[in-house]
């Protein structure tokens, strides 16, 4: 679409509000997600995180639920954020007295009103809960607190009903009115019907809290705010109850990236945020959550790297760096020759032709086995084809094998090491093994290798099937490498794929880069 059509769409379709808030509730409703519990000085670390970032304001918890959330509430008040912090409370005189006690000026009050909420849940008509919430705001504005008001389940809510109780609380001083989406069953479509429509009967600024239940929170929190709500409720990461909140970091992108809108939030810490709330919560994002998942920006496949490498906007909405994240090249089956000649220059590893044509076959064979090609497969494989024409440091000149049923499995291997002959015995729980435990023996003193992963496969069937053994070593500084060798002897097949990938490794380290 050019930016033309973009404006026209604008001006016919949209009913934007001045000035767009921000309201984090990962302190709450994402502490509400299943499996999640804060510490008072995690709370503390995430709020100066989150008033760093610039969210307009903090609901820093629901004060009446414990000594905690009073405690740690009170202590994010007393840090003096530029974000304003609120606190939680139903509808209740000692909700709202915690929220006093906390030293809070705002307070985010809630009542249930749909049916379900009415009669299942508090058991009240719809005079009682009107009164019960009108009561409530008029006691926390006689305190001197800013409400903003939650009509709890207003998507199921009777239109009319809910706006006689918007209206009544707006009477009683609520300074914001809130449009929960408790369960998430909004769309698009009907969010624009309802946000229209609360616009053109109400001044208060309105505000929405959308959850993601069909995975449409953050589409219908867009569109609340293309038809003129005033701020948007939202959580680091999208967490919350069961499948989440609005995602602060996609909100605050899709307006940036839509209509230029930019908020006061600082777009390049969103992905650092994102990481730390993910540590804290113990809660990992899939790697394609969009904006800060690990494949936001990584590109594997030949067209797109292609594309990327001459200009990134090719096959990205918007740069990394924007967010601050960072641009990944993945190499693996479908990767294409300029990806793989642009990992090389950028490890300074300069091939020939025929050179490149090995390394390119053996990462598309990896990749046809299901394995990812990591940066450092990359520059074992790369370097050991350089190294081809050298020598490699260590070489298998002998292996004698002992097993039987009353001896245990006893393996000699004889090495040459940097030229130097090195002869020893080891037994283990089978011949592999045993081998395996010699060749540790023969090496201590030139490196510490640990085997990660071993993989045997038959090529053919039958007892005369070659080995293909495929394995990745890694050594004390965390240099990994794959290794792979095939035998029509098991034993033969491991030691060989073994001392591949100890030969990978020993030229990596040995190398310059
Ligand atoms: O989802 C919800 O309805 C809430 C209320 C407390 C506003 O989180
Ligand atoms: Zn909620």
């Amino acid at each position: 679409m050019f930016d033309e059509d973009i404006e026209t769409i604008k001006k016919q379709n949209m009913n934007l509000a001045d000035e767009i808030y921000i309201l984090d509730t990962t302190l709450r409703d994402g502490e509400q997600t299943p499996g999640v519990a804060l510490t008072v000085d995690d709370k503390i670390q995430i709020a100066q995180k989150l008033d760093n970032v610039g969210v307009d304001k903090i609901e820093v918890g629901f004060p009446a639920s414990s000594k905690g959330e009073l405690i740690s509430s009170k202590q994010i008040k007393s840090l003096n954020l530029s974000s304003t912090v609120v606190g939680l409370a139903r509808s209740v005189k000692n909700d709202i007295d915690a929220v006093l006690d906390a030293d809070l000026d705002y307070i985010h009050t809630f009542i249930g009103t749909s049916p379900l909420h009415r009669d299942y849940k508090l058991k009240m008509s719809k005079e009682t809960t009107i009164s019960t919430a009108v009561e409530a705001v008029e006691y926390a504005k006689d305190h001197g607190l800013s409400v903003e008001f939650s009509a709890e389940d207003a998507t199921r809510t009777e239109r009319d009903f809910l706006f006689e109780i918007y209206r009544d609380v707006v009477d009683a001083g609520a300074d914001f009115l809130d449009i929960p989406d408790t369960v998430g069953i909004l769309t698009p479509i009907i969010t624009r019907d309802l946000i229209t429509d609360i616009k053109s009967n109400f001044k208060t600024p309105i505000s929405v809290h959308f959850h993601n239940d069909f995975g449409l929170a953050t589409a219908n929190t867009l569109t609340a705010i293309e038809c003129g709500a005033n701020q948007a409720h939202v959580t680091v990461n999208g967490i919350g109850e069961r499948t989440g909140n609005t995602s602060l970091e996609e909100i605050v992108v899709a307006l940036h990236s839509a209509y230029g809108i930019k908020l006061n939030v600082d777009t390049s810490q969103l992905y650092s945020l994102s990481e730390f709330v993910g540590r804290l919560t113990g809660i990992k994002m899939p790697v394609n959550k969009p904006i800060v998942g690990d494949n936001a920006f990584a590109h594997e496949s030949g067209i797109h790297v292609h594309g990327i490498l001459n200009n990134s906007s090719t096959y990205e909405p918007i740069s990394p760096e924007l967010v601050g994240h960072s641009r990944k090249i993945v190499l693996g089956k479908h990767t294409g020759a300029n990806a793989l000649k642009s990992k090389l220059k950028e490890y300074h590893i300069d091939l020939n032709d025929e050179q490149f044509d090995k390394v390119f076959n053996q990462i598309k064979a990896l990749g046809d086995k299901g394995k990812c090609v990591t940066d450092d497969d990359l520059k074992a494989i790369a370097l050991t084809e350089l190294g081809s024409a050298r020598e490699t440091p260590i070489k298998l000149k002998g292996l004698g094998l002992l097993c039987g049923a009353i001896v245990s499995p006893t393996a000699t291997v004889k090495l040459e090491i940097d030229g130097v002959e090195k002869e020893t015995s080891d037994t283990g729980v089978g011949p592999v093994d045993a081998a395996l435990n010699a060749i540790r023996d023969l090496i201590q003193d030139t490196m510490d290798i640990e085997l990660e992963e071993y993989n045997l496969e038959a090529i053919n069937g039958g007892t005369d099937a070659l080995a293909d053994v495929f394995v990745i070593s890694s050594d004390k500084e965390g240099n990994k490498s794959t290794g792979r060798a095939i035998n029509d002897d098991i034993v033969m097949a491991s030691i060989l794929a073994v001392l591949d990938s100890i030969n990978k490794l020993l030229l990596i380290k040995r190398s310059e880069i």
